[in-house]
């Protein structure tokens, strides 16, 4: 077993090609959006952990050092390769996780029967809950007018796509502020943001914007919407899911009325590309999203569930 600053990119392709094998056997990738890119992070930014079983790559567990100094550890996500699990090897590249430090969190996607019997057995306990959403997407949506989720703003409010090269230090002062107590969204910096919109996927006409009249060139709201094109390629285009990718209103604009119509905005960008179904992560304690996106017409498809060490836990 190996723990290592940086991978090569034959080490990323290993990583790659056994997320894929055990998204297949799962029905549910274990490996995230952000770890994926992390796969190339410069040497230092993430810690990687490696484990062989008989020639190739059996399990791998990357940590994201979530800590800014409230005391959170890192952010794990660890996947055993199908053929060799139930062998000790999730246990032991765990153990080196938290060898490294005993407050590291695992994210258990999909909450398997294979990750809540693993915790069970490490003694981890929940204490972290993101809910993925879902709901159908109707002409209705595509024209503003769908029964409960229409697009009207309030007065002094108005939508506009994002302009990269001009919007990105207005958007990123309103995430850190809308996302102020989350702790991987609050902190997103202009690399972050400049690596998502250069992934295939980044379409400016997917990411609304709204202005208030009375402070033109800032962002007071904004909804990210994401489309995958490698989802759209690979399976029917008309089965893909659009996502809401992430919603954010700036303090100074909240308890104004512009979440509903801001989330319907993007549901008819999403709906207007002809696509069935849109999805959203939400978190557990996010009462208020949770409250809008269920009135939206959204439903709990599946629930990830981070652990940690029992005497960590929170919830
Ligand atoms: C969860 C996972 C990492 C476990 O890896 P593993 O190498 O099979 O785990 P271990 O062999 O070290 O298992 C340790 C103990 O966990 C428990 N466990 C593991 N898999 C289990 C399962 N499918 N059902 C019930 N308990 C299970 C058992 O108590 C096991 O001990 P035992 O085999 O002596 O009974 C692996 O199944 C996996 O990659 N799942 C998909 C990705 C995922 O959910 N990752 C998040 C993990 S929190």
């Amino acid at each position: 077993m190996s723990t290592l600053p940086s991978l090569s990119p034959g080490q990323a392709e290993e990583v790659r090609a056994l997320g894929r094998r055990a998204a297949d056997a799962d029905g549910v990738a274990a490996l995230s959006e952000q770890t994926l890119l992390s796969l190339a992070a410069p040497e230092g930014t993430v810690e990687h952990v490696l484990a062989y079983a008989a020639g190739r790559l059996g399990a791998y567990a990357q940590c994201q050092p979530t800590d800014g100094g409230d005391g959170e550890g890192p952010s794990v996500e660890l996947v055993v390769d199908p053929p060799v699990r139930r062998q000790g090897l999730g246990s032991a590249v765990w153990a080196a996780v938290e060898a490294r430090d005993p407050r590291a969190r695992v994210w258990a996607h999909g909450a398997l029967p294979s990750a809540r019997g693993f915790a069970a057995a490490r003694r981890l306990e929940p204490v972290r809950e993101l809910h993925k959403m879902a709901r159908p997407l109707t002409g209705a949506d595509a024209t503003g007018e769908a029964a409960g989720a229409a697009t009207a703003l309030p007065a002094g409010f108005s939508a506009r796509t994002f302009v990269p090269g001009k919007d990105e230090a207005a958007w990123l002062e309103t995430n850190a502020a809308a996302f102020a107590h989350h702790p991987e969204q609050g902190r997103l910096t202009l690399a972050d943001l400049r690596e998502r919109m250069d992934q295939p996927w980044f379409d400016p006409a997917g990411f609304i914007v709204v202005e208030a009249d009375e402070a033109p060139g800032r962002v007071a709201a904004f909804h990210w919407t994401k489309v995958d094109p490698e989802q759209r390629a690979t399976t029917d285009p008309a089965a893909t899911a659009g996502e809401v990718y992430v919603v954010g209103v700036h303090p100074a604009y909240q308890g104004r009325g512009l979440a509903r119509p801001l989330t319907a905005l993007g549901l008819a960008h999403l709906a207007g590309l002809g696509l069935p179904e849109v999805v959203l992560y939400v978190d557990g304690d996010n009462t208020g999203a949770l409250r809008t996106y269920s009135s939206l017409g959204f439903r709990d498809i599946m629930v990830d569930v981070m652990y940690s060490r029992a005497v960590h836990a929170r919830v």
